[in-house]
């Protein structure tokens, strides 16, 4: 860990390769103490990486930069002053994770910080040519060339912003960029990565997303490819090196949603909080969904897509819709990318995403010519602005790494919307009302089967989930609720396919776990029992309690089934990870907003 100012000593770095990140960046401009806003602005942006952090301020003479490997109370220990400033917290997907690779980054003179959510594809040919011009390079990120690049910039005369505007023309790839000067100047750019402007009179925050600064405020700027902002006393946005203006915004999330609220993890909270946003994911304008049953109407083929859970709500979503009649085919996006070619624009893509800014998903639909309807949360994201129209989920702020709200409101609005196309929305949303209820009484009811299975799974390290028709996505998502949390082996087959194979591992006590839907319920039932003559215990989900089973967690008979089934299974993996020692919120090697490929 590097605290207070910058180590100069470690300006020799050794090449590791691309160092790409996935990472969140916060800035302050305004008369208060900047680090302490950066700080509490960072913790809001930890889901989105946690390797590394670090707040630089604007300290005339020279910047004052404290980071380094860690979350962000663990680097922040020494106090910096001044009243704008940048932060940075950091996932790495390549290259190493240390002190030097840490943002902010600084040039020659440590006049200029900058810290940098992307990754600029061109990086080594700059750095080359910068080295050859005589700058010292302190890391091995692709960050570092922007300060060095601004730095000769403004020694040809250049203001900040003139010299932002010059680097970027010089940038391939996708980025939020902002850089602070010793005097305080704050400028900042984006291509293709998020970021937000909030607007709190005469302070001015950037972020990532809305949720480091709805503390201060909710009116936001979400900025557009190609702006490049100044504050310098009063905000100025340019594109094309042109002004613009940019509508502000009132962002209907509060800060209350985006704090614990007394909960020892944001994953406990939202996990509790499903009774809640399941009735808000039914409040959908009547015209919206009536518009976006248009499109379905008017498809050729209809393509509904999302990665990880969200591609399991994306696949269930499928059947919803097919059980309206229409044929639809699903896939997960990174997959669905290599048959771009065969999406025509008479076709639909149904993109279903929390954060709106998952990179496989937006890779995906700029190779699609077909429109895009996005099913997603996060409000002004990347997702929600470019798709043709948008139906938001209303969860509010999910922080803990793993999805669960937003999951559940995925699945709700993707219901509402069959009941739509079969013209009786007002019968959709009575189900969501009923399985809030439902959500409610499953996590109350079964309280204590749903500690004893954590306890079970504690001293397991495999476990199988199966299930038939929509049984099998919620048997891959609480698979993958387990895996990610308490880090224990879990996969998910469909139940006929169980026996095709992997039975094989099956041997005394291995856990296996059935979702016992009515659609194949003899089979699932006989997939089971095949499981329980070879030694497995048995754990099981559904209506009617089978006693022979070791753990059983029934469900109420209303409301919409999957929603209600997972609710449980997202507890479990919660209270695993947190016997097992881990903490819920940030997995290992995880986080929440993918924006790389
Ligand atoms: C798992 C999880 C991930 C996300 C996936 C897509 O708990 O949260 O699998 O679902 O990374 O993210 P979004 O929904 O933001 O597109």
């Amino acid at each position: 860990m590097v605290a207070g100012l910058i180590d100069r000593g470690l300006s020799k770095c050794i090449d590791v390769g691309l160092l790409l990140v996935m990472c969140g960046i916060v800035g302050y401009y305004g008369n208060d103490e900047a680090a302490e806003k950066i700080y509490r602005g960072l913790k809001r942006l930890e889901y989105r990486g946690y390797d590394s952090a670090g707040i630089a301020t604007a300290g005339n003479p020279s910047i004052k930069v404290e980071k380094g490997e860690g979350t962000i109370d663990e680097v922040s220990e020494a106090e910096i002053d001044g009243t704008s400033g940048i932060g940075h917290t950091r996932w790495a997907t390549h290259g190493g994770v240390n002190d030097r690779n840490a943002h902010p980054h600084t040039d020659c003179g440590e006049e200029i910080a900058v810290v940098h959510n992307g990754i600029i594809n061109n990086y080594e040919g700059l750095k080359e040519k910068l080295k050859n011009r005589g700058h010292s390079f302190s890391s091995e990120t692709d960050t570092e060339v922007v300060p060095h690049m601004l730095e000769e910039k403004m020694e040809e005369g250049l203001t900040l912003k003139e010299a932002l505007m010059d680097v970027e023309e010089r940038l391939e790839g996708s980025y939020a960029i902002a850089a602070v000067l010793k005097t305080g100047e704050m400028v900042a750019v984006k291509q293709d990565s998020p970021l937000a402007i909030g607007v709190n009179g005469s302070e001015k925050f950037l972020a990532s997303d809305v949720t480091p600064f709805l503390e201060h405020t909710s009116k936001a700027i979400f900025l557009e490819d190609g702006d490049v902002v100044e504050f310098n006393g009063k905000l100025e946005i340019y594109n094309q090196r042109e002004p613009v203006e940019r509508e502000i915004q009132e962002v209907d999330w509060d800060a209350e949603q985006a704090s614990k609220e007394g909960h020892d993890h944001f994953m406990q909270k939202e996990i509790k909080e499903q009774p809640k946003t399941v009735k808000k994911a039914s409040f959908q304008d009547k015209s919206d969904l009536e518009e976006a049953v248009k499109m379905l109407d008017k498809a050729d083929e209809i393509y509904l897509t999302g990665c990880g859970t969200a591609s399991f709500a994306a696949s269930l979503g499928a059947k919803y819709l097919e059980e309206a009649g229409y044929n639809v085919r699903t896939e997960q996006a990174h997959e669905l990318e290599y048959s771009a070619d065969s999406i025509s624009e008479d076709d639909l893509v149904i993109a279903v995403s929390q954060s709106g800014e998952t990179a496989d998903l937006l890779s995906l639909l700029d190779k699609s010519p077909a429109p895009t309807l996005a099913v997603v949360n996060a409000v002004g994201s990347t997702l929600a602005r470019q798709s043709d129209h948008t139906l938001y989920i209303n969860a509010g702020p999910e922080i803990g790494v793993a999805s669960t709200k937003a999951f559940t409101s995925q699945l709700g609005v993707l219901k509402l919307l069959q009941y739509a196309s079969e013209g009786e929305i007002e019968e959709g949303r009575q189900k969501l009302l009923e399985t809030a209820e439902a959500v409610e009484k499953v996590l109350e009811n079964n309280k204590d089967t749903i500690e004893a299975i954590s306890d079970y799974f504690t001293g397991k390290e495999h476990a199988y989930f199966i299930g038939r028709d929509k049984g099998y996505e919620m048997a891959d998502e609480a698979a993958l609720k387990l895996k990610e949390l308490s880090y224990i082996h879990a996969e998910a087959f469909p139940g006929g396919e169980f026996k095709h194979g992997t039975l094989a591992l099956v041997e005394e006590g291995t856990p296996v776990v059935a979702f016992l839907k009515d659609n194949g319920y003899d089979e699932i039932v006989s997939n089971a029992a095949e499981a329980r003559s070879r030694g497995a215990d048995l754990i099981g989900v559904g209506k009617n309690e089978i006693s022979s089973f070791e753990y059983f967690i029934e469900i109420p008979d209303k409301g919409l089934e999957e929603i209600v089934e997972v609710a449980p299974f997202q507890m479990i993996a919660y209270l695993t990870s947190v016997e097992l020692g881990h903490n819920p919120d940030k997995p290992r090697n995880l986080a929440k907003s993918v924006t790389v490929k």
